[in-house]
């Protein structure tokens, strides 16, 4: 649904996205993260048709974001990490001026404000003028704009930032049933857990270019080799570790604090081997548990927080 190829932008002697090559299926919930700087508004920008490449381009369900901009922006919506919102303007109102921007006809637009408002929870505030909202209700109204015109592609920079808990939680949830309806969906937050949650791909940039992109329910996997195994003993930890690693498809053993973190590379049914091989070797084994590497952890690793 989204072909990323190349795509370069520079300002002036700052290369802000350098030669980033990704792609995102139809029904893709895609995290898009990197340090601050790293270009991920720049790279949505551009996928919006708002920014133009330097170099490389994008496709956007097979539509050329530098040729076809017009195509582009009717199948993509796009929600900015920053919007201003007009005094005097009701939410209906301003909801009905966005419709009219993407061309709704004037007889369907009732309906399709309707539904984004109850999709949005803010049916109860459509009388409401725009700027009497609470930063949360504008951020939930900007979605509702963005969705306006029944996109299939969602664009979505930091959507859930300076939001409070509850209007977070409420916004995922948002999130999820707009991939339920099969939209395919690119975000880009710093809020990582939250994202690990929801997307099903992850793409990592930093200074422009790509660190990562895959699964994001197998990076962890990836970026160890296996399978990380926790294990602890009572006493002779270092000998553990020793045997640990004399054990068939275990990759390394190492001793982290007080417990030992080896990589296996076997099927899950293989793991109670080791524990068997521990036990008969006389251990006494105080815990041995699969311990999934989380996002934030792979991003620490994989980029050095430097701002470009
Ligand atoms: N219009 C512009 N003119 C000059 N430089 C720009 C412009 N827009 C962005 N940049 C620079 O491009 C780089 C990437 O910025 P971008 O906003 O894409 O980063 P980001 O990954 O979205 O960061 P953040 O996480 O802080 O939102 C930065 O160094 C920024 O200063
Ligand atoms: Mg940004």
């Amino acid at each position: 649904m989204i072909q990323v190829q190349n795509l370069t932008k520079r300002f002036g002697t700052l290369t802000a996205v350098d030669g980033l090559s990704f792609t995102v299926e139809r029904g893709d919930a895609l995290g898009f993260i990197g340090p601050n700087g790293a270009g991920k508004t720049t790279t949505i920008r551009m996928l919006a048709t708002l920014l133009k490449p330097s170099s490389g381009t994008a496709k956007i369900d097979g539509h050329d974001i530098n040729r076809e901009q017009e195509a582009v922006r009717a199948c993509v919506g796009y929600m900015p990490d920053f919007f201003g919102v007009y005094d005097d303007m009701k939410v209906t109102e301003y909801l009905d001026f966005f419709a009219a921007a993407y061309r709704v006809p004037p007889g369907e637009r009732p309906r399709l404000i309707g539904d984004v408002l109850e999709l949005t929870d803010l049916t109860g505030k459509r009388d409401a003028y725009v700027d009497s909202l609470s930063r949360g209700m504008k951020q939930r109204l900007c979605l509702a704009k963005t969705l306006v015109h029944d996109p299939d592609v969602l664009l979505l920079d930091e959507p859930a930032s300076g939001l409070d808990p509850r209007a977070r939680i409420e916004i995922r949830a948002l999130l999820k049933e707009l991939c339920a309806m099969d939209k395919t969906i690119l975000i880009s937050s710093h809020i990582l857990t939250e994202l690990a949650d929801l997307c099903n791909k992850v793409v990592i940039i930093e200074h422009g270019k790509l660190v990562y992109a895959g699964s994001a329910q197998d990076v962890g996997k990836e970026l160890e080799g296996g399978r990380r195994l926790v294990v602890q003993v009572a006493e002779r930890a270092e000998e553990a570790c020793q045997v640990l690693e004399t054990c068939e498809n275990v990759v390394s053993a190492q001793i982290v604090g007080e417990e030992i973190h080896a990589v296996f590379t076997g099927e899950p049914e293989a793991q109670g081997e080791l524990l068997t091989k521990l036990l008969t070797s006389g251990f006494n084994v105080q815990s041995f548990s699969e311990q999934e590497v989380n996002l934030e952890e792979v991003y620490m690793r994989l980029t050095k927080g430097i701002v470009s």
